[in-house]
């Protein structure tokens, strides 16, 4: 397998993640496996756009805890708690959440103090039962819009959707 991961930071959002879920698509053709999945998706994610840290956080008990997974960047905070910060904010309203500013949002959980904004989106399989949260962190203050929100559920909606 020979798939580059192409450089769309300066294309236009909503085309650039329509061009990202056709690589993830293409390169987890015929795969059914969680972390492989979610390292590709770490991976293309984060090398496409130039992120601080890309990364999921898998549900390790149900309503209670996320882990890390598959990720890119430094290194991450192990487990957090649901509730806590905006991974355990958006596991726990199964809802993406959007912080155009880290500094601003009480709780946050810091890594990387070069970290300025982040989304988190819900993982969620085909029960419908959250299985994860996707984490991209930025350098940049407010730089998630909805078209990363839209863009980065429907990449995640592999695990709903596509999973054999
Ligand atoms: N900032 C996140 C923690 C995860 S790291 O940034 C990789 C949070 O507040 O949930």
């Amino acid at each position: 397998m020979a798939e580059t991961i192409p450089d769309l930071r300066n294309v236009p959002r909503a085309r650039a993640y329509t061009e990202l879920k056709g690589h993830s698509d293409a390169i987890l053709e015929g795969i059914d496996d969680d972390v492989t999945a979610m390292a590709t998706m770490a991976a293309l994610v984060h090398h496409a756009f130039g992120h601080l840290w890309t990364g999921f956080y898998r549900v390790v008990v149900p309503g209670q805890l996320l882990r890390v997974g598959p990720y890119q960047g430094s290194l991450g905070c192990l487990d957090i708690a649901f509730g806590q910060g905006v991974c355990g904010a958006a596991a726990a309203q199964m809802k993406t959440v959007i912080v155009a500013d880290v500094d601003k949002y009480p709780g946050h959980i810091t890594c990387d103090a070069r970290s300025r904004s982040e989304i988190v989106v819900p993982v969620l399989d085909q029960r419908g039962d959250l299985i994860a949260v996707l984490d991209v962190d930025s350098d940049r203050l407010d730089a998630f819009k909805a078209e990363d929100q839209q863009g980065l559920e429907r990449l995640v909606s592999w695990f709903a959707t596509t999973k054999q």
